[in-house]
């Protein structure tokens, strides 16, 4: 595939993309036009069209995309045509969440290990996965190809785990915990935070009911 710089809104959408195209694959479909596909996803045939013009030679006029090929390129640019080695720190409530999901195997992310500093906790197996002192967090990291930290750690306590972790040579972080962590340049960082979602619901949901009201008035 040609190199070529994609645009992260583009990149963002991929995963989307990857997501039906899956579903597609699993219904025995083969070929797609943008349009079926546009209906499907809900955005216009010409967005789609646009977006997977970025990877050249994807679809054909009067073929459509050819979904595995498809189905495979995305998932190269994505990198998840590769095994991800990951661990998560903190075995509390979303921790265990996390690695009892099945999903993420599906996708190349292996969840080998979890840390916590719970005596308790320590020793417990989740879905297979042992729960291990932090202690052992560097020794863990180095001796099995470790290349992903999750942190569901309190937010006070993430900022010396994940220099911890940037010192043992981890390069990408999925960080839950609520603050915003302060890494090296090539250390990447991606926060995914569930109540900032909820947020953008509730100003959604505020402000149709807004304009709502506003028509009604209108109306009157
Ligand atoms: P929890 O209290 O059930 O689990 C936290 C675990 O971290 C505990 O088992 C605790 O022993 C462990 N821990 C504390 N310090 C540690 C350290 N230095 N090293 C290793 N383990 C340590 O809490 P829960 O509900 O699982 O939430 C975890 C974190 O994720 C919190 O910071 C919470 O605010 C955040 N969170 C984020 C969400 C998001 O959407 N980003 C959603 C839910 C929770």
């Amino acid at each position: 595939m040609e190199e070529k710089k994609i645009s992260k809104a583009v990149i963002g959408r991929l995963p989307r993309y990857y997501r039906y195209l899956g579903e597609l694959i699993e219904e025995g479909v083969e070929r797609i036009s943008s349009n079926e596909l546009s209906v499907r996803m809900k955005v216009t045939a010409s967005q789609i069209r646009q977006d997977l013009n970025n990877f050249g030679g994807f679809g054909q006029q009067g073929y459509g995309y050819n979904v595995r090929y498809l189905y495979a390129e995305i998932a190269k640019i994505l990198g998840i045509d590769q095994q991800h080695n990951l661990i998560i720190i903190g075995a509390g409530n979303l921790g265990q969440a996390i690695a009892n999901y099945t999903n993420f195997e599906r996708r190349g992310f292996l969840i080998k290990g979890m840390f916590d500093i719970n005596p308790k906790l320590i020793g417990l197996v989740i879905r297979g996965i042992e729960i291990r002192s932090v202690d052992e967090l560097e020794s863990f990291i180095k001796a099995n190809d470790i290349q992903i930290a999750a942190l569901t750690i309190p937010k006070t306590k993430a900022p010396e785990i994940a220099d911890r972790l940037v010192k043992a040579g981890i390069k990408a972080i999925w960080n839950f915990a609520h603050t915003d962590l302060v890494v090296p340049e090539d250390v990447v960082v991606e926060n995914v935070h569930l109540s900032e979602s909820l947020m953008r619901l509730s100003y959604r949901v505020s402000s149709r009911k807004l304009e709502e009201e506003a028509k009604k008035a209108e109306r009157n």
